[in-house]
């Protein structure tokens, strides 16, 4: 909440206790929005729920309400329009509550004080010995936004990659390893011999069934907690995918302050199966241990042990919910995986309310649609790389930076240091593509597209950034300090500044409902403003009142945009 907010908030709960409503209830009903017409007014309150409480009709009580709003030195006017009340807000008043907080780097525009809200955030969490599968792309760029996100609110953010490095898929590549596998050729290119070894499993399994016995035997063994051959395959294997993930999580600026994959959990399943049998929700079907939720709706009963004594997946997960419970004590666990696992996360929350389990409540599955890129014949169909799909995320990477590299060969030869700014920038357009639209949506993969300098891209936000650093340094003068300008003269500028107030709302709608996308739109609202004032009103050549506010405008305009980047883990260059 901006202070000019606030102001408005105190006037309103002076007019509601004069009309007599009970303070506090109303004050939890006052609700102030963007109206849906921008030109109606800065802000609008519905005045639904509280013309109840008044025992009025709605546009009976908003003219009631109106009337006891006078204009004052920070409101410009209060209007009823029906079941609603429009505020504006002085033009000179908003200027300076806006641009002195963005300067100052104070909430909301900058990071928020400690709150106790603290968000476990499950992302990336590939499996080891497997290429990154292009779901884990889109759940490391979400996830990584998501922490960030969060942390710019003030909570204290646990952001945890929960490799896949134990179990099933685990035991057949070390099979397939153990059978077809060759050093020398792991340590060269770790990723791409592990996925010809995981192909090369695939097919003969198909052909040879006693693989998979193999495998499961493996397993066994490894999960005996022995010091054997399994375990120090296991520990090769999982060393050199871990470097190799390395690579691709440095490039996108992704970090993790807990890796602690399914392996991390062995020796903490015992006590988690111990603490659902004492729950009394355990069931022995053919010999393995379940969970039935049916009386939750969900029909497949939660398998938690096979019948060879082997632990899954789930058992995994349910460990990790209880060890995240005892050591960050989460109010938000958020898993950021794909929505074919959603009958999973349901049976883990599922188990969880069964057995009673306070941390029931904290579970949520972040689901997300998938990539699509165009088919031979032009059709968008699931993703497939040049590999097939797997998804070697350096190849996508390095073929985004070669085709910014392309663009500025043409259209900005002489820029300093090409190389580093098309690593930067060509990158960063597969991040803004990917949170752009609703996480639920499928994204498609188009490079023309996502690579564009116009339009909703990574490139444009990032070219607004540049620009407004071009004109900074163009003036070659200290930004002027920002109470000394005359923010009357801004007034021109209430398109950019209402957008700049819409910041606050955005990154707490993108918090509460896990969607970066909503912060994505804001940059692109604020560059396009940006941009079309600049259409019209000259900086460097204004006389220098005039100059002056434009250029504290200007600057907390590159300051806003490059904090909105950072959230989405995109870094704003200083030149393009
Ligand atoms: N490794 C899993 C996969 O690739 C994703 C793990 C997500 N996190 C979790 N706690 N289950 O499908």
């Amino acid at each position: 909440m901006t202070d000019l907010h606030r102001h408005l908030r105190e006037k309103l709960l002076a007019a509601i206790a004069d009309l007599g409503l009970p303070a506090t209830e109303a004050a939890g009903m006052l609700r102030l929005d963007p109206p849906r017409n921008r030109d109606h007014g800065d802000v609008a309150l519905g005045a639904f729920q509280l013309a109840k409480l008044a025992k009025l009709p709605p546009p009976k009580f908003a003219a009631e309400i109106a009337a006891r709003i006078a204009a004052d030195d920070i409101i410009e006017s209060a209007v009823a329009a029906g079941p609603f009340v429009n505020f504006k807000f002085r033009r000179g008043a908003m200027a300076r509550e806006v641009l002195t907080a963005i300067h100052s780097d104070a909430a909301p525009y900058g990071k928020a004080a400690t709150n106790d809200q603290v968000v476990c955030i499950d992302f990336s969490s590939p499996n080891i010995a497997k290429p990154f599968h292009i779901g884990h792309m889109r759940s490391t760029v979400l996830g990584n936004a998501l922490c960030r996100i969060h942390r710019h609110l003030g909570a204290t953010v646990h952001g945890i990659n929960h490799l896949g490095d134990w179990g099933m898929p685990f035991a057949k590549m070390m099979t397939a390893y153990m059978r077809f596998g060759d050093e020398v050729e792991l340590h060269k290119s770790p990723m791409r011999h592990m996925f010809e070894l995981y192909k090369r499993y695939d097919a003969e399994a198909k052909a040879n069934p006693e693989l998979n016995e193999e495998a499961a035997q493996r397993f066994k063994a490894l999960e005996s907690g022995e010091d054997n051959e399994e375990r120090r395959m296991w520990q090769l294997l999982r060393d050199e995918s871990l470097k190799a993930f390395q690579g691709p999580y440095s490039r996108l600026g992704v970090t993790f302050d807990h890796i602690t994959g399914e392996s991390f959990f062995e020796d903490k399943m015992d006590a988690a199966m111990a603490r659902v049998e004492k729950a009394g929700v355990l069931e022995e079907s053919d010999g393995a241990d379940v969970v039935w939720l049916k009386d939750q709706g969900i029909k497949q009963p939660c398998l938690l042990r096979k019948s060879d004594g082997t632990t899954l997946y789930h058992t995994r997960d349910l460990a990790a919910a209880f060890y995240r419970e005892e050591t960050f004590h989460p109010t938000r666990i958020l898993y950021i995986v794909g929505g074919e696992q959603k009958l999973h996360f349901a049976q883990l929350k599922g188990v969880l309310i069964k057995m009673k389990e306070a941390i029931a409540d904290a579970i949520e599955h972040v689901p997300f649609g998938l990539v699509l890129s165009k088919g031979p014949e032009g059709k968008w169909e699931k993703f497939a790389s040049r590999s097939g799909n797997a998804v070697f995320l350096d190849e996508i990477l390095d073929e985004a930076v070669r085709k910014v590299r392309g663009v500025i060969a043409e259209k900005n030869p002489d820029l300093d240091d090409p190389d580093a700014v098309a690593e930067h920038v060509g990158v960063s357009a597969i991040i803004f593509n990917d949170l752009k639209n609703g996480r639920i949506k499928d994204v498609k993969f188009d490079w023309d597209a996502m690579l564009a300098f116009e339009g909703e891209t990574g490139p444009y936000v990032q070219y607004a950034c540049a620009r407004l650093s071009s004109i900074l340094r163009k003036v070659d003068l200290p930004v002027p300090a920002v109470d000394s300008i005359d923010f009357e003269l801004l007034a021109d500028a209430e398109r950019v500044l209402l957008t700049m107030m819409d910041f606050a709302a955005a990154v707490q709608r993108a918090a509460d409902q896990s969607e970066p996308s909503v912060v994505t739109h804001f940059t692109i609202a604020l560059a396009g403003e940006i941009h079309s004032y600049l259409a019209d009103h000259y900086v460097v050549s204004a006389e220098p009142a005039v100059r002056n506010a434009r250029l504290v405008l200007v600057d907390a305009a590159r300051r806003l945009l490059t904090t909105g980047l950072d959230l989405l883990g995109i870094k704003a260059p200083e030149r393009m």
